[in-house]
């Protein structure tokens, strides 16, 4: 099964363009399950039966199969073709009759889970119950809404007869999904809502765009090294990940398994496939290649064929050539140990190769290593072939050693803790915990760190800080335990500073409740006051772990740093926002002369990231000042949130 997104939302909202939208941008399948209700209604009405047990019957004669190529999505009934039949006003008339019988309910779900089980990259479901019943671990849950007057004008501009009353009618369907037992339209508490009242269809599919990329549910594109022993591929690869890892250079003869490292360039996120020897067997005219290299042009998305341009193309690289050249993917020449103007004339007898233009760099000292990536990333497909990662929310647990950290996780799991591997292919040790308390499974980073014992030698703070980094650069909320029995220390304030820095989602627990008492309490509400006024925003939980006391408000507070922690506010919002603001309180007077400030958008996600355009230099003061008031307007529990003033002239 691959990854499921579930978008929900009151009729007219958009569901259907936008899921099937977001289904063909990401190569995935889409189900329609309003279609399927509508396949049976129209069938019970062809039959003229009205009860479930009839319909039941007649359904099993003649079975609901749906085609899901978002493209062009088809459903039929046993032979028959239904698409445009069940858009009929009479199966919209029965249909919300039919699809709060139970029996029939219990049966469709069964179809939905078959197609979405098949769907092997990924699906976009839209319907009802999905992200609540059909699809509860959907790796990302939407609910789309917009208000009744803009659903009425978009519904109204789809169909054809003017006669109809569009508004009534979709108030009256409010109504029944408001109030109909069997599938009441809720939204499910992990969900997303996008309010696309002032958004057109493409802003809201890069809304969605934007929380899939955010939360790694679209592969990434992986890119294959591939060259004969010797060439300079680990050497590379070394450069691109711009560290040094110790990769043993390829051994001729010795196939070494695919090893991938994730890389960053220009803002883009990819995998760099090391394939290790590339094998040639010079026996008689065949030569063979490598099958670890077979694979790596199989799995990756585009080619990087590195040839050593100080020895130059050999006949078995041309012979390499054509087997790349099968392979049918963006490929680039790559002339490695190019260290200068020299070498890189002698170096142009590549283009014999018939590759197009090479790129000659030198992986050791870095030259030309700048252009190669900004092509390869210009390469690259939006969506690649790696495994997108699980949708469940990743979560940091750290504080400075003895807070608790281990009781409170063992209180939330209580038993059901499983060990699980990082993201496939990747070198990092297993070492996250699949977690499930207050009704979500969450993915504890590095819970490994947590069992080391804090009594090691001197250093152990700063590799104990050197883990915690890294675990919030891998997780998108952090859970900070502090020892709320204790003096708040230096310690707990530089961990809460990380989360900070790091622009991660927040909640901050005080653990060993249990052991305040009323004076401890008063002393702690003064700390509190003191030490934690700039992240007033993190919300603080007050546990005792190792009673269970208060575990269950942890996932709600969790809800609501993530969900403030990927919050857009609409352009429009914003800037009435700030035009009020700047009317009200107008920036400083600064030698004589007034800013003046334009407009703000919002340029990004977790965590939201405001630019302020102004015609001058705005104080600091006057940034916090906006920043606070954001807050204040549009909430931003448990995240950090970025202003950022730019300069600019009017034009
Ligand atoms: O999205 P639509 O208008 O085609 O849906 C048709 C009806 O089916 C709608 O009134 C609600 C119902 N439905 C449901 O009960 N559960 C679903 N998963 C999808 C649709």
């Amino acid at each position: 099964m691959g990854v499921v997104v579930a978008i929900d939302g009151p009729s007219g909202a958009g569901k259907s363009s936008t899921s099937k939208a977001v289904a063909i941008r990401a190569g995935w399948n889409y189900l329609d399950t309003g279609a399927l209700y509508r396949a049976v209604t129209w069938l019970a009405l062809e039959h003229k039966i009205e009860a479930s047990a009839q319909i039941l019957l007649a359904l099993q004669k003649s079975p609901i199969r749906f085609e899901s190529d978002p493209h062009n999505p088809q459903i039929f009934v046993g032979e028959e073709q239904v698409t445009q039949s069940i858009r009929g006003s009479s199966v919209t008339e029965n249909v919300s009759r039919i699809s709060a019988m139970p029996e029939i309910r219990h049966e469709l779900l069964k179809i939905q889970r078959e197609i979405i089980d098949k769907a092997e990259k990924g699906i976009v479901v839209e319907g009802r119950d999905i992200a609540t019943v059909v699809a509860p671990d959907a790796a990302l849950k939407i609910f789309l809404t917009a208000d009744l007057d803009s659903r009425t004008v978009r519904r109204e501009g789809e169909i054809d007869d003017k006669e109809i009353d569009v508004r009534a009618s979709l108030d009256s369907r409010d109504l029944i999904d408001s109030t109909r037992e069997i599938s009441p339209l809720v939204m499910a508490r992990d969900a997303v809502e996008i309010d696309s009242t002032y958004l057109d269809l493409s802003e809201t599919i890069d809304r969605v765009w934007e929380l899939l990329r955010e939360r790694s549910l679209l592969g990434l594109p992986i890119v294959a090294i591939l060259g004969r022993p010797n060439v300079g591929k680990s050497t590379l690869i070394n450069r691109f990940i711009g560290r040094r890892e110790a990769i043993v250079e390829d051994i001729p003869g010795v196939t070494r398994d695919r090893v991938q490292y994730e890389c960053e360039w220009g803002g883009r996120r990819f995998i760099v496939m090391d394939t290790g020897g590339w094998e040639a067997k010079p026996d008689g005219i065949s030569i063979a290649v490598s099958a670890g290299a077979e694979v790596a042009m199989e799995e990756a998305d585009v080619l990087a064929f590195v040839v050593d341009a100080q020895v130059g193309a050999l006949d078995e690289d041309e012979i390499l050539v054509q087997h790349l050249r099968k392979a049918k993917k963006p490929l680039i020449l790559i002339g490695n140990k190019v260290d200068g103007e020299r070498e890189e004339s002698d170096a142009h007898g590549l283009w014999s190769l018939g590759l197009g233009e090479p790129y000659f760099v030198s992986a050791l000292h870095g030259r030309g290593s700048g252009d190669l990536l900004d092509h390869i990333v210009k390469e690259l497909p939006e969506v690649g072939r790696a495994g997108s990662a699980d949708g469940f929310r990743r979560v940091a647990l750290i504080g400075r050693p003895n807070v608790g950290k281990s009781s409170l996780l063992n209180a939330l799991a209580g038993t059901q803790r499983s060990l699980v591997d990082d993201v496939a292919g990747t070198t990092r040790d297993p070492v996250d915990e699949l977690i499930e308390f207050g009704g979500s499974t969450w993915r504890f980073i590095d819970t490994a760190g947590l069992k080391k014992r804090a009594n090691q030698a001197s250093g152990t703070d700063y590799y104990a800080s050197l883990r915690t980094q890294s675990a919030l650069e891998r997780a998108e909320v952090a859970v900070v335990v502090l020892d709320a029995s204790e003096p708040i220390t230096e310690q707990d304030l530089r961990v809460i500073t990380m989360v900070e820095e790091a622009g991660k989602a927040m909640v901050i627990v005080m653990n060993k409740w249990d052991l305040v008492d009323e004076d401890r309490r008063d002393q702690l509400d003064k700390e509190i006051d003191r030490h934690l006024d700039q992240v007033e925003w993190a919300q603080r939980v007050n546990v005792a772990a190792k009673t269970g006391w208060h575990r269950d408000r942890l996932a709600p507070a969790l809800r609501t740093a993530l969900d403030s922690w990927e919050r857009r506010v609409p352009t429009a919002k914003l800037n009435s926002f700030l035009g009020a603001l700047i009317g009200a309180t107008p920036p400083p007077v600064r030698a004589g002369k007034a800013p003046k400030i334009y407009y703000a958008t919002q340029a990004g996600i977790a965590p939201p990231k405001f630019v302020v355009f102004s015609n001058g230099w705005i104080e600091a003061s006057y940034r916090r000042f906006i920043e606070r008031r954001l807050r204040e307007e549009f909430g931003f529990a448990g995240t950090p949130v970025q202003v950022a003033i730019r300069v600019k002239e009017r034009d």
